[in-house]
C-alpha cells in the first residue's frame, strides 16, 4: 500500500476552482501529484485551493484557461507539461449544464455545451497524450445521465455525457498500445454549486443511500484510477451515485 502513490507525477485537471474538480485537485496533490489546474470565473476560488494544498505541503498552481477555447487549452497543456519537465494524469472535468425541452433550447445551446463537455474532452486529451507515456491515465468526468436521462429537459447535457463515454473506448483503443489507460466517473447527484435547492428536493427520494454525494467521494475514484493500482483499467466507465442508477 503506497502512502503517497502519486508521488513525483505531475497532474493537469481542468475546471479545477470549485465543486468535483476542487475536490479532485486537492486529492491528486495530497496523494503527491503536482497539479496544474484550469478555471475561469472563480479566481479567487482557485487561489484560495492553491494555498491551501501549499500550506498542507502539496504543489499546485491555476491557470485561466477557458474549455469552450480548444487551442487554449491544449496551449495551457503544454506549457504545464513543459514547466513540469512531463504530464503523467489528465482530468477532463470542466463541464456546464443546460435544463430545458427541445421546443425551448435553440442549436446555438447544443453547441455552447458541447463545446465544453466534449470537444475541450478531445482537445484536451490529444494536447496530453503528446506528453504521456507508459503510466499515463486520462480520467474523464462523465455522469450517470449518459446511461439514463431520468427527467424531461436534459436532452444535450445527456448527449454530451453519452458523447464522451463513447470517446473514453475509443480513446482507450488509440492509447493502450502506448500503456496510457484511458476511464470515465460518472457521478450521480453530488453536492455542488450544479446543483440547487430545487434539484436536490427532486433526487433525494431517488437515491437508496438517501443523501446527496460529496465531492470527495467522485475524487477518491479519480485519484484510484490516476494510480499505480488501476494499471489493468482502461475504456471503462463507473459509477458514483449511491444508488440512484440501480
Ligand atoms: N454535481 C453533480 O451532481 C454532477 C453529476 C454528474 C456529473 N457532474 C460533472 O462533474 C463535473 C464538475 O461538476 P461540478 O458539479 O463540480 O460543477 P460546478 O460546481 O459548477 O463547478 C464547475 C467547475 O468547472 C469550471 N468550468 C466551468 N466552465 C468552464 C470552462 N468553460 N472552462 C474551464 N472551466 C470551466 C468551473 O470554473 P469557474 O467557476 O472558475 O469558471 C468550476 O471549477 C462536470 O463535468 C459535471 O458535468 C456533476
Amino acid at each position: 500500500m503506497h502512502v503517497r502513490p502519486l508521488e513525483g507525477k505531475t497532474a493537469f485537471v481542468t475546471g479545477g476552482s470549485r465543486g468535483i474538480g476542487a475536490a479532485i485537485v486537492r486529492g491528486l496533490a495530497l496523494q503527491g501529484a503536482t497539479v496544474t489546474f484550469t478555471y475561469v470565473a472563480a479566481g479567487g476560488a482557485a487561489d484560495a485551493l492553491v494555498d491551501d494544498i501549499r500550506l498542507a505541503g502539496g504543489h499546485a498552481e491555476a491557470v485561466r484557461a477557458d474549455s469552450a477555447d480548444a487551442e487554449g487549452l491544449a496551449q495551457a497543456i503544454d506549457v504545464a507539461a513543459a514547466a513540469h519537465g512531463r504530464l503523467d494524469i489528465l482530468v477532463n472535468n470542466a463541464g456546464v449544464i443546460t435544463h430545458g425541452p427541445v421546443d425551448d433550447l435553440p442549436v446555438e445551446e447544443f453547441d455552447r455545451v458541447f463545446a465544453i463537455n466534449v470537444r475541450a474532452v478531445y482537445a484536451g486529451t490529444r494536447a496530453a497524450a503528446k506528453h504521456m507515456g507508459e503510466g499515463g491515465s486520462v480520467i474523464t468526468v462523465g455522469s450517470i445521465v449518459a446511461d439514463r436521462s431520468g427527467f424531461p429537459g436534459t436532452a444535450i447535457y445527456s448527449a454530451s455525457k453519452g458523447a464522451i463515454k463513447s470517446m473514453t473506448r475509443g480513446f482507450a483503443r488509440d492509447l493502450g498500445p502506448r500503456g496510457i489507460t484511458v476511464n470515465n466517473v460518472q457521478p450521480g447527484p453530488i453536492a455542488t454549486d450544479m446543483n440547487p435547492a430545487y434539484v436536490e428536493e427532486l433526487v433525494l427520494p431517488l437515491i437508496p443511500l438517501g443523501r446527496m454525494g460529496r465531492a470527495e467521494e467522485v475524487a477518491a475514484l479519480v485519484a484510484h484510477l490516476a494510480g499505480p493500482e488501476a494499471r489493468f483499467t482502461t475504456g471503462a466507465s463507473f459509477t458514483v451515485d449511491g444508488g440512484f442508477m440501480s
